[in-house]
This record gives structure tokens, sequence and C-alpha cells, in this order.
């Protein structure tokens, strides 16, 4: 199996960022942990702090790489705000499982609002770090 995690804006300063809501794991730690927990899974790791890199990357797995299964997306505060990227995901054929490390549900009001929810296969908000591992298995 081939999944791509793909992250949005600012996810590259998780574990120095806001760590009481989003932890204290780095990405890199998260890699290595999705890498330990499924050897079976060929892993394509992403981030990017711009939308039209997110855009590129999505439409670069839907049709570009070979044989990628599902995509697990941390949009990031694109999430509540990017058409695009809700296009870009329904313009590929392979499903997109939406994730968050926090509860977006239990945040500010403009966080409970997601562009992309009613186009991805389904989304996992609230369980930190684990939402990744979880997104994996919901595509196994
Ligand atoms: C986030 C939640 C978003 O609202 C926020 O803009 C982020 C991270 C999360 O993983 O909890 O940057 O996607």
């Amino acid at each position: 199996m081939k999944i791509a995690i793909v992250n949005g804006p600012n996810m590259n300063l998780l574990g120095r960022r806001q760590p009481e809501i989003y932890g204290c794991r780095t990405l890199h730690d998260i890699e290595l942990s999705l890498r330990e927990e499924f050897p079976g899974v060929d892993f394509l790791f992403f981030q990017s702090n711009s939308e039209g890199a997110i855009v590129g990357e999505l439409q670069r797995l839907g049709y570009d790489e070979a044989g990628v299964d599902g995509i697990v997306l941390n949009a990031a505060a694109y999430t509540h705000t990017s058409l695009a990227i809700a296009d870009a995901i329904s313009a590929i054929p392979q499903p997109v499982v939406e994730v968050h490390l926090s509860n977006v549900y239990a945040r500010e009001e403009i966080r409970r609002r997601s562009l992309i929810a009613p186009v991805c296969a389904g989304s996992i908000s609230g369980f930190g770090a684990a939402v990744y591992s979880l997104a994996v298995r919901a595509l196994m």
C-alpha cells in the first residue's frame, strides 16, 4: 500500500508551536512513528505553507505519482478557507481522510467550518498525533 501524508501551513513548527494545543511531537516524530507502526506501507510525506503547493501536490499524487492508494490530509488553516484545496480533492481519484490534531469543533467558530470535509472520505479530529495513525487504518 502507498499512502501520502500531506500537511499544510505551520505544521512544520509542530513540537514548538502552541504545544498545549498541538502537543510536543514534531512532524518528523510522527513520520517515524507511522513508518514503525506500519512497516508494510510505503509512505510519502509532504508539507507546505503554501496553498498552491498543496493543490499541486494533490494533483501530482492523484495523476502523476504511480500507485497512491489514499491520502491523509491535515490542511491546517486552509481547511477553513480553501475552495481550491476542496476542488483538488474532488478532482483526484483517491480517498482523502481529513485530520486535525486538535478538536476543531471545541475551538473558535471559524475552525468548526471545514470546506474540505464534504469532499473527504471522512474526518478525524482531536486525538493528537494518533489522528494520523487512525487515518492510515481507515484507508487500509
Ligand atoms: C489544525 C487545526 C486548524 O484549525 C489549525 O489552523 C491548524 C492545525 C489541527 O491539526 O488541529 O493549523 O489543523
